[in-house]
């Protein structure tokens, strides 16, 4: 099967249910002072930070074709996972909210780094201001033991619950950026760029699998660069990258994308998911102080202390701009507040 239009793959887009929560197309910017101070290739910016679901972020992308079931299935209610500051439960929380569905939080524990305020703070509070009912596991067998309680009290009271996966990472997730795929390519056309790659953190993978079906199904030269921000093991997450990709494809009935597209860059991590970094700081007030952008502690921190490093290390083309996904999360600061101010100069 040979690749589509970017317009007939938008197309295929329109056949699934979804509900309209995220405020889109979001812009897609230059950013001046960044790419002059580090004197590589120019630098965009795709805000998704900007879509608009109490705060914004990548989740609501998802959301719109994860509600879009829910609702088809008839759910009265939606249950999702994440860690104690995950911006994808904040986010469901917030399209459960508009859109009248009960919204259940599994909150996990067991991120490897604590100060004062992340308990309380950041998108912790959000999600009880969001009216979230809110359940603790201290690890994952605990929150699927927790997941099967809330179901079967559910159906003992006639109710329906949807299951929205950890990180809105499923095909149908991922459907939401493919949709940004087909976006980022007819904004670069209007503007007359040709990007060589899109940098995004990466961890449940849906983001990442989208962009990647969208542009090989669109036939688009743009690579996906996807930086792991999660404890996961590579050879799982190739995986599971793998067969969320596939499954995309096949719902939306495009090619997948081959093996050799399917890239996750390492090095950033620092000890573990949530557990913040020095190059992490680095970036989040050089984006503060430059560009007057917020990133997040736990992904686009992280994400864009890779580019930063690629461009002082000549790792990418001068040529050809780069564009940064900002995929959200700055309620996660938030939460952070003492490693952040720790060296209040730099
Ligand atoms: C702010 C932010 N950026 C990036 C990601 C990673 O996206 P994905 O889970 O689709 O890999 C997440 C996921 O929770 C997120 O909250």
């Amino acid at each position: 099967m040979s690749s589509l239009k970017s317009g007939e793959v938008g197309s295929r887009l329109e056949q699934f249910p979804r509900e309209r929560l995220a405020h889109l197309p979001t812009p897609l910017s230059f950013l001046p002072r960044l790419s002059s101070a580090l004197d590589g290739p120019p630098i965009w910016i795709k805000r998704d930070d900007c879509t608009g679901l109490a705060t914004g972020g990548n989740k609501a992308r998802k959301l719109e074709y994860l509600m879009g079931a829910a609702r088809t299935e008839g759910a009265d209610g939606v249950i999702t996972f994440g860690a104690l500051q995950s911006n994808h439960a904040r986010q469901t929380a917030a399209a459960a909210a508009a859109l009248g569905l009960t919204c259940d939080l599994i909150l996990v524990t067991n991120v490897e780094y604590w100060e004062p305020a992340w308990d309380v703070s950041g998108n912790r509070l959000l999600d009880e201001v969001l009216g979230a009912r809110i359940h603790i596991a201290a690890d994952e067998p605990a929150a699927v033991h927790q997941l099967k309680i809330l179901l079967e009290a559910a159906q003992d009271d006639g109710r329906r619950l949807y299951v929205v996966p950890i990180g809105g990472s499923n095909a149908v997730g991922a459907l939401g950026y493919v949709g940004c795929a087909v976006e980022l390519i007819a904004q670069s056309n209007n503007l007359g760029i040709h990007p060589s790659a899109v940098v995004n953190a990466t961890s449940s993978l849906g983001t990442q699998a989208g962009l990647l079906v969208g542009f090989q199904a669109s036939g688009s030269p743009i690579s996906v660069r996807s930086v792991n921000v999660s404890a996961s093991e590579e050879r799982l997450q190739f995986a599971e990258l793998r067969k969320i990709c596939d499954a995309t494809a096949s719902l939306l009935d495009v090619p997948p994308p081959d093996n050799d597209c399917l890239r996750i860059e390492s090095g950033f991590l620092g000890p573990s998911y949530g557990v913040p970094t020095e190059a992490m700081r680095e970036a989040v007030k050089l984006l503060a102080r430059l560009e007057g952008i917020l990133l997040d502690p736990v992904y686009t921190g992280k994400a864009m202390a890779w580019l930063i490093h690629e461009i002082r290390e000549d790792r990418l083309n001068k040529d050809r701009p780069v564009i940064f996904l900002h995929t959200g999360g700055s309620p996660g600061l938030f939460a952070y507040p003492q490693f952040l101010t720790e060296h209040p100069d730099h």
